[in-house]
C-alpha cells in the first residue's frame, strides 16, 4: 500500500452523532403509522439511505405502501429532521475529531467527505467544519449507495489521489465495505466485533493522532 495523501470521513456516526436526531423522526414517522420503533431497530437505519431506511421500517412494522405515499413520507421525516439538525451547534462534533482534521491539515493530509446523506452541507455548516474539507462528496452526489464504493472513489478522484493512497473513516458495515470494494484502507470507528472488517478499530479520535493511524494500518 502507498504512503497516505488523504483521509476520507464518513459524517454520521464518524463526524457527529446525528443518529440520535435519525431516530426522533424516523420514531414519529412509525407511531403516526400506528407502530412503535426502538433504539435498536434505529441500529439497522446506519449508513443506510433515506428511502432504504424507510423500507425497513415498512418492514419493522409490517406496513405496504405504494411509492407516492412513500417519497411524501420521507420528506415528512426529512422536514422534522432538519428541525433537529438546524439546532446544531459546533458543540456537537465528536470529541477529538478537531485535532485530528488539525493534525491531518499540518502534516499536508487532504481531508474529503463521504457521505449518503443529502443533508450533509447542512450540518457542516452547522458545525462549522466546511473550510476543513478539501473535497465534500455527499449523497446528492452519488447513485450507488455503499458498499458500492462510488462514493469514496469519487472523494480521491476530486482530491486527485490513487485509491491505495486514501484512508477512510466509518463507523457502519457498509461504509467499510464500500472502502475495501473501492481500494482503500479503512478505519472502523465504533467497536471491533462489528466492524470486524476494517484495518483496525478505535471507539473515537479523542487522542487519536496521524501517527496513531500510520502505526495502526502497519
Ligand atoms: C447516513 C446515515 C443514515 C442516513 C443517511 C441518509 O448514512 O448514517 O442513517 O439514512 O445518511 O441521510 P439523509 O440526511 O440524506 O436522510
Ligand atoms: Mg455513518
Amino acid at each position: 500500500m502507498g504512503a497516505i495523501s488523504a483521509c476520507i470521513f464518513d459524517l454520521d456516526g464518524v463526524v457527529v452523532d446525528t443518529a440520535k436526531y435519525h431516530y426522533i423522526a424516523w420514531k414519529s414517522l412509525a407511531n403516526g403509522l400506528g407502530f412503535d420503533f426502538t433504539e435498536e431497530d434505529n441500529e439497522r437505519l446506519k449508513g443506510v439511505s433515506r428511502m432504504r431506511s424507510l423500507e425497513i421500517l415498512m418492514e419493522i412494522g409490517g406496513v405496504d405502501l405504494d411509492e407516492e405515499t412513500q417519497l411524501k413520507l420521507a420528506a415528512k421525516k426529512n422536514e422534522e429532521y432538519l428541525e433537529y439538525i438546524l439546532k446544531m451547534t459546533p458543540d456537537e462534533i465528536l470529541p477529538g475529531v478537531k485535532d485530528f482534521f488539525e493534525d491531518l491539515k499540518a502534516k499536508g493530509i487532504k481531508i474529503a467527505l463521504g457521505s449518503a446523506s443529502k443533508n450533509a452541507m447542512t450540518i457542516l455548516n452547522q458545525l462549522e467544519l466546511t473550510p476543513y474539507f478539501d473535497a465534500i462528496v455527499d449523497g446528492t452526489h452519488v447513485s450507488k449507495a455503499k458498499p458500492d464504493p462510488e462514493v469514496f472513489l469519487k472523494g480521491a478522484e476530486l482530491l486527485g489521489y490513487d485509491p491505495e493512497n486514501c484512508v477512510v473513516f466509518e463507523d457502519a458495515e457498509a461504509g467499510i465495505e464500500a472502502a475495501i470494494n473501492g481500494g482503500m484502507r479503512c478505519v472502523g470507528i465504533g467497536s471491533p466485533e462489528v466492524l470486524n472488517k476494517a484495518n483496525f478499530v478505535v471507539p473515537g479520535f479523542e487522542g487519536f493522532s496521524f501517527e496513531k493511524m500510520e502505526s495502526g494500518l502497519k
